[in-house]
């Protein structure tokens, strides 16, 4: 069977564009943002669950779950942010594995997860973790100029993360973001030629 790698990073580290890089090299992605966007939507499979836990309030009149009013309580609420992920993070692990799993003509598989360290179980079916690094004032600057967040939300949510030292220390492979977007380019290149290679 062919590999699957594990992409991780910080939030704003860089994981969507080094993701959109491999794949223009020809790397499948299993994006875990967008199963977790699907697993919300009207007929997903975590619905049920969020409805029972969180009540019919949580569900948007489309029939998705109600991302704004979901965001507000778990940004305030650590118990509830918990209950979330312990329905989503499960679902998501299993989906990805069986789409990073399944048959494709394509060398390797990349699966972009952004807490891949803090969720478990990720490494154990990955053959590598590839982590994307840049400077924590990178980090910030970048969210915040992409979303629109202020600088304490986006320092609030990377508080919740693990720090960059631990996640660097966790990883197989490292790719350095600090610098300009041909280096990254450069970078991405150099590691597909030996992924194609294992
Ligand atoms: N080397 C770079 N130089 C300048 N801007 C960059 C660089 N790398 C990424 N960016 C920009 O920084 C922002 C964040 O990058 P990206 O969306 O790839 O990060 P991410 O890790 O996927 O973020 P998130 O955790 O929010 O999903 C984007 O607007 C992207 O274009
Ligand atoms: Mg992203």
């Amino acid at each position: 069977m062919k590999l699957c790698h594990g992409l991780t990073g910080g939030i704003g580290s860089g994981k969507s564009t080094v993701a959109t890089l491999f794949s223009e090299l020809g790397a499948r992605i299993v994006d875990t943002d967008q199963i977790a966007h699907q697993l919300t939507q009207f007929g997903g499979e975590a619905l049920p669950e969020i409805r029972n836990t969180f009540g019919i309030g949580f569900i948007d009149p489309t029939g998705a779950m109600d991302r704004v009013k979901m965001r507000q309580l778990v940004f305030s609420d650590a118990n509830a942010k918990e209950r979330l992920e312990s329905i989503l993070h499960p679902l998501i692990r299993e989906q990805s594995q069986i789409l990073a799993q399944s048959r494709s003509d394509a060398p390797y598989t990349l699966v972009a997860v952004p807490l891949l360290f803090e969720s478990g179980r990720y490494r154990d079916w990955l053959h590598q973790v590839i982590v994307v690094d840049c400077t924590e004032a990178q980090q910030l600057a970048r969210t915040m100029q992409r979303s629109k967040l202020s600088e304490a939300e986006v320092g609030s949510i990377m508080a919740q993360q693990m720090s960059r030292n631990e996640r660097l220390k966790l990883a197989d492979v490292v790719i350095h973001n600090d610098g300009a977007l041909n280096d990254l380019r450069l970078q991405v290149e150099e590691l597909h030629s030996q992924l194609i290679r294992l």
